[in-house]
């Protein structure tokens, strides 16, 4: 059922999951101070409970009742990116459940900029949410995905098409220097420009993977076969979805099965999933994607390659081996 936000506040006070719009995807919300409730997210997502949660706000003074102390780091990339697509790990005050934080001793906390979702957590408090999707499949970023993956059982509040379409950036403020966990559209370089703070990204760091335990699951995953190409091919073939950067070649306009972003990648990243959904429904046994620029800057390619990566089960783009971002 899409909900009003009266009803989507009162369903999440009486212990209810409702999906909620953010900037990035929708996220499957919880109280995040009623374990009962944020165990009813794993079971509707089908996730494992070792796998930490995000905590959403909307004031950094429901920051201070997560955290028994507010890093100074914390309060300056809040004040630079918040409301934004940037969710900082930090030490965690004891009243947060267990099962919001995988057991851990931090927790993930993050402003998401949308105006509905921000309006929802002043009527709720802090709500912990993972990107809706069933585990395993691509995350939404329309209400329609949402549906589909969940024959309309799971109740939404509508706030359109998500603008930016990958999750958000995850940057570990407990480790020395500070570690990007997830790339997203916060940079490392918008971080050190606009902060001063200095941040690592090594993205096949096994150390890293225990800390995050989401990047150990298979995520972003559609069911046809993802890879990749380094030069388009002469002749598109019908069983398989092209996902191009460059512009498309004449003879292909209007396949639907043939997407060109001429250079857009915002764009790329806002229709990702959307695309890995399209393809599925189309019954594509592949989804075929043109190697990433190596040389050009903008500020969602890490995060791009990375999605992109992890859906083609862990494989480089041809330039990527053997060299990181
Ligand atoms: O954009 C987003 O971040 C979306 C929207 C809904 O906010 N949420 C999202 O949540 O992508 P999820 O659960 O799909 O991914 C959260 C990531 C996982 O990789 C998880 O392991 C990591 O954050 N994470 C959560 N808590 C953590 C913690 N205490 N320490 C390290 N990593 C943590
Ligand atoms: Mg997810």
């Amino acid at each position: 059922m899409i909900l009003t936000l009266k009803q989507a506040s009162e369903l999440l006070l009486s212990g209810e999951v409702v999906a909620i719009p953010t900037e990035t995807v929708y996220g499957l919300a919880a109280d995040a101070f009623n374990p009962l409730a944020v165990e009813k997210i794993f079971l509707t997502k089908g996730r494992p409970s070792d796998n930490p949660l995000i905590v959403h706000i909307c004031s950094l003074d429901q920051l201070a009742e997560l955290t028994p102390a507010i890093p100074a780091s914390a309060r300056t990339l809040a004040e630079a990116f918040w409301p934004g697509p940037l969710t900082l790990v930090i030490g965690k005050r004891p009243e947060v459940p267990d099962i919001v934080t995988g057991g851990l001793p931090t927790v993930a906390v993050r402003m998401p900029d949308h105006p509905l979702t921000l309006d929802l957590i002043r009527l709720t408090g802090p709500l912990t949410a993972p990107s809706a999707n069933r585990s395993g499949t691509p995350s939404p970023t329309r209400p329609s995905h949402i549906a589909d993956d969940y024959n309309s059982s799971v109740d939404i509040l509508d706030g359109g098409e998500c603008k930016i379409g990958i999750e958000s950036t995850v940057l570990d403020l407990t480790s020395k220097p500070v570690k990007i966990l997830r790339p997203g559209a916060i940079t490392a370089e918008m971080i050190q420009h606009k902060t001063g703070i200095e941040t690592m990204y090594t993205p096949d760091d096994q150390k890293d993977l225990n800390k995050s335990p989401g990047t150990r699951y298979t995520h972003y995953k559609p069911k046809a076969t993802v890879r990749w190409i380094s030069r388009i091919p002469g002749q598109f073939k019908e069983s398989a979805y092209y996902l191009l950067h460059s512009d498309t070649p004449g003879d292909s306009e209007g396949s639907e099965n043939v997407i060109s972003f001429s250079g857009d990648f915002s764009l790329f990243a806002q229709k990702l999933y959307d695309h890995f959904r399209t393809a599925d429904w189309l019954g594509c046994s592949e989804i075929i994607i043109e190697d990433l620029p190596p040389d050009q800057f903008h500020p969602l390619l890490p995060a791009l390659r990375d999605r992109i990566s992890k859906a083609s089960g862990g494989e480089q783009s041809d330039y990527a081996r053997g060299t990181q971002d």
